[in-house]
Order: structure tokens, then sequence, then C-alpha cells
């Protein structure tokens, strides 16, 4: 039998907490004027004290599964990407796994910081068209405020947690029609990996550290890697990237967005933007964009949805199912 991996349920959850441009200026050399022009991002959220990044996944995954109707029972496989795990080890899928009361199957985290979501899909999708699992619980879940230096105004501006979830299932091709995944792509290049970058580590530092990064160098990187992945995708669907009917873009700088539009002829009408009230939540960020749009009737079942992400690494890929 041919496998498909299909979407059957999204969730998000966003902490309560809101950061605004104006509290930033309040602590470092910056304002609102520079924050909204340079990056889109009006306000963040930011996880309360003792809600940790398991927390947030699980509100997600929790939602996402009454989406599809789902028992945790179901899901013989979750796959979450963070780079802000709760501990060193277990892996937080292990921990989410547990909270959730998924019974059995495998649970694992990915690493990919804000391409996150993008691998763990793909590996939730290979994994799935194998028939060795069922029904995979992807996940996107950040607490990125914990890994901020709040001094540094070049990153502290930018970041945000929430966390992101959906539901895929295995189908028998002939049977779902056309939806599920499509096409996926994902490349890294580790030689640029100090322009973006966390100063500690178990095994260098034996601290946590905070993140450091080159914005304008990873920005230059950006548009044209980002790219790159979605036509590499498009020509593997044999479809051309205009054709897509939804855009939905790492969240990570407007003008990144606007760059990958304009390069690809998108309909900018088609384009999912949550940076303004969300900023940059890494792995989260796809899943929350796409659930909010799910959420207020723009993405429905049936449309062709392409996700795309860059990151630390540095790591880049993109997506195309049909929802
Ligand atoms: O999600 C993971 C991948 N990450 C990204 O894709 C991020 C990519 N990079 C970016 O989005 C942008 O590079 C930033 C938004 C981070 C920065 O924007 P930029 O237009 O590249 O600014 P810049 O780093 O070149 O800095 C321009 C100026 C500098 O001052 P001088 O040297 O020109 O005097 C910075 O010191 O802006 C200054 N600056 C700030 N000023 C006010 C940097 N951060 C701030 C700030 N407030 N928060």
């Amino acid at each position: 039998m041919n496998l498909k991996s299909v979407l059957a349920g999204a969730g998000s959850y966003l902490p309560g907490n809101v950061l605004s441009n104006a509290d930033l200026a309040a602590r470092v050399d910056t304002s609102d004027e520079w924050i909204r022009a340079r990056t889109g991002i009006k306000s963040r959220r930011i996880a309360g004290e003792g809600e940790f990044t398991s927390d947030l996944a699980v509100a997600a995954a929790r939602k996402a599964l009454d989406s599809a109707g789902k028992d945790p029972s179901d899901v013989d496989l979750v796959i979450l990407a963070t780079t802000t795990p709760d501990k060193t080890f277990p892996a937080t899928a292990a921990i989410v796994q547990a909270k959730l009361g998924v019974p059995a199957g495998a649970a694992f985290d990915v690493q990919a910081v804000c391409s996150g979501f993008v691998y763990a899909l793909t590996t939730a999708d290979k994994f799935l068209r194998t028939g060795d699992h069922k029904c995979a619980l992807v996940i996107g879940a950040e607490t990125f405020s914990r890994i901020i230096d709040w001094e540094d105004r070049s990153t502290c501006v930018l970041f945000g947690d929430g966390a992101g979830a959906w539901v895929l299932e295995a189908q028998d091709a002939e049977k779902s029609g056309d939806r599920g995944v499509i096409a996926t792509e994902l490349q890294c290049d580790g030689r640029f990996t100090d322009y973006l970058h966390v100063d500690g580590g178990v095994s260098s530092t034996g601290t946590v550290g905070h993140v450091r990064m080159q914005g304008n160098k990873v920005f230059r990187q950006a548009i044209e890697r980002i790219s790159d992945a979605m036509i590499a995708v498009a020509r593997k669907a044999g479809i051309a990237p205009s054709a897509i009917d939804w855009f939905v873009p790492h969240q990570a700088n407007e003008r990144i967005i606007h760059g990958v539009v304009e390069r690809l002829n998108l309909p900018s009408d088609r384009v999912v933007s949550t940076i303004a009230e969300q900023g940059n939540t890494s792995a989260a960020s796809i899943p929350l964009a796409f659930d909010a749009a799910v959420r207020d009737g723009r993405i429905k079942p049936g449309d062709l949805v392409m996700i795309e992400a860059m990151g630390g690494g540095l790591t880049w890929g993109a997506a195309l199912l049909r929802a």
C-alpha cells in the first residue's frame, strides 16, 4: 500500500504575558519605531514563571488532538522541535508524551532551531510513509525568552514564546485523494554556525548560554536560501511556487517574508503573518501561524500550503502539503 501523511488536525498555544516594544524600550536602547520598521514586530508573548516548553507543547497538542478528533492513545509518534528543552535530557518529547497520556510509541526531539518544525514534519512524514507509525504529533514549542540576553538589544526585541502542533495520519494514498504532505526539502550549511548560536552548552561551557546573532549576515543568506528551498519543493511537486493557496513562512522578519514573496512572485494576499503580535517563536512560529489561519477560516481542507524556515546552523527548508 502506498502511504501518505495527511494532516488530521492543528492547534496552538500562546502564554498570557504580553511584552510590548514600549516595555523593551524601557529596558534597552531601542524604540517601537526601530523594531516595527526593521522587523514588523509590535509585541511578543513570554512564558510565565514555572511554565515550561513541555507545558506550552502539551496545551498546543491537546488542541490539535481535539481538532483531529483523536485521543492520546491514537498517537504512536511524538516529534518535538525545540531549542529550549525543559532539561538537557530526557527529550522534551518524552515529557510531553507522559503529560498527554500517550501510552506507547516513539518520542524524540529535533534540534534545528528556527527550521525545527520543517525538520520535524519532514521526519514524521518519512516515518509515517514507511507504515511503521500510524499517527504522529508534530510539535514546535519554545521558551526562547529563557536563552535571551535581556541587555542585548540586537536580539532581545526579536523573540517570543509559544507552541503549535499538527496531528498527521498515515493514510492509503488511493483513499486520501490529493490531501497530505507532497514534497519536502531540508538543507544545512554548518560553516555558518557563528552567525546565529548560543554561547553556552553542556559539553563546552557547562552553562545554558544566550542567543548571539550577526543579524545582517543571517538576513543576507535568508531570502535566497529560503526561496531556493521553496523552488526545490515546487519542482518536486511539479507546480509553480505561485500556484500555492497559502504561504505560511517562519516568522523571523517581515522584510524577509516580503523579500521571498517578491522573489517568487507569490500572491501577497496569500501570506499568513503573525509576526506583529508574536515575534519570532523559532520552531513554534509556523504551526502557530498555520493554526491562526485555520481558526479564522482562511486555510481550509484541500488548500495547497507552503511552509518554510531558516535558522541557526544555518539550517533551512520548505515543505508543501495539501491541508
Ligand atoms: O529566525 C532565525 C533566523 N533569524 C533571522 O532570520 C534574523 C535575520 N536578521 C534580521 O532580521 C535583521 O538583521 C535584524 C532585525 C536582526 C536587524 O536588522 P538590520 O536591518 O539587519 O540591522 P543591523 O543589524 O544591520 O543594525 C543596524 C543598526 C546598528 O547600528 P549602527 O551600527 O548602524 O549604528 C545596530 O546597532 O541598528 C542598531 N540596532 C538597533 N537599534 C535600535 C540593532 N538592534 C537595535 C535595536 N534598536 N533593537
